[in-house]
């Protein structure tokens, strides 16, 4: 039987799908561009068509498949997205379903993951649910720009701390869960990296793999919502989805370390600087 990666394109799901190879492990991958999965995993796996918003495309995608990889796309706000393609999982039998979940959210009733576990529980499917910290992607990807042109980290994060984690290593996570499902039946893991960083440390990471001066510009709340919206012309609703989640940093929220990556995986997670190392050109 086969694994179905949704999201198999994005920052989580590429590397679920390539840990499940390395495994030996058939994988469906899924989304809503086919042209993209083709260039990214050519004939490597299967391709399927899965589009949340539209059911017809469930039971095609779900076919052979007995475990699922499952993410929410950010710009699906409302956990009742999610709903009807749960409901599908539990027509089909599946074993073993890892939802990529958020850290802290089994005590946080306000982001939507806490919903979509809540419903995964009571429709009775199997379930191993992964809590990340913040992804360090986060840094190569949205927050680069400013890195690059400016050499300038602008994340109104306050001087508090984050236990980055590289999405690498969620996907390995993930794909150990899928691996073995009666091992991990009804259970949840809280991957962190092995340190908490404040955006300072980070910036000190940044200039040291690149060479350059990087300095961590600590912006306000306002100063970053008005400068995402009006000179990165990003979506507000977005924005402001991001804000509340700097907000909760400061709170502190995001600096807890656990060692649930170890104990799945029997690795350390990679360090901030390695990833920087390894990903240099998103910061060039
Ligand atoms: N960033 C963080 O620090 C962090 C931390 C903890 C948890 N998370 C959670 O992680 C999730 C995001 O994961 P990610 O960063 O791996 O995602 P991502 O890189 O933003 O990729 C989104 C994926 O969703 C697919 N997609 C878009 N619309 C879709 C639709 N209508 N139906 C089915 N698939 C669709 C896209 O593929 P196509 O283009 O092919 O459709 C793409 O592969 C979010 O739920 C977020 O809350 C993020």
């Amino acid at each position: 039987m086969k694994v179905l990666v949704t999201g198999a394109s994005g920052n989580v799901g590429r590397y679920v799908t390539n840990e499940l190879l390395k495994m030996g492990e058939q994988v469906v991958a899924t989304g809503t561009d086919l042209v993209k999965l083709q260039s990214l995993f050519g004939e490597t796996v299967d391709k399927a068509l899965l589009d949340f918003t539209d059911s017809t495309t469930y039971l095609k995608a779900l076919n052979g498949v007995d475990r699922v990889f499952l993410m929410r796309p950010p710009h699906l706000g409302k956990p009742e997205d999610l709903f009807p393609f749960i409901d599908a999982m539990k027509q089909c039998g599946i074993r073993l379903v890892s939802f990529l979940s958020l850290m802290g959210v089994e005590k946080n009733t306000i982001p939507p993951h806490h919903k979509i576990e809540k419903y995964i529980e009571s429709a009775g499917i199997p379930y191993a649910h992964i809590r990340p910290g913040f992804f360090m992607q986060n840094i190569s990807g949205i927050h680069s720009v400013e890195i690059k042109e400016k050499n300038q980290v602008f994340v109104p994060a306050g001087n508090s701390k984050t236990s980055f984690i590289d999405a690498e290593d969620i996907g390995l996570s993930i794909a150990t869960l899928l691996h073995s499902p009666e091992k991990y039946q009804n259970t949840a893991h809280t991957i962190t990296g092995s340190k908490a960083l404040d955006y300072f440390q980070i910036a000190d990471i940044l200039s040291k793999v690149t060479g350059r001066k990087i300095t961590y510009m600590k912006p306000s709340y306002l100063k970053y919502r008005n400068y995402y919206i009006k000179n990165r012309g990003l979506d507000k609703a977005y924005v402001n989805v991001t804000v509340a989640l700097y907000f909760m940093t400061c709170m502190g929220t995001a600096k807890a370390v656990t060692t649930d990556f170890t104990k799945l995986t029997g690795k350390q997670p990679r360090s901030f600087e390695e990833f920087a190392v390894k990903h240099i050109n998103c910061f060039k």
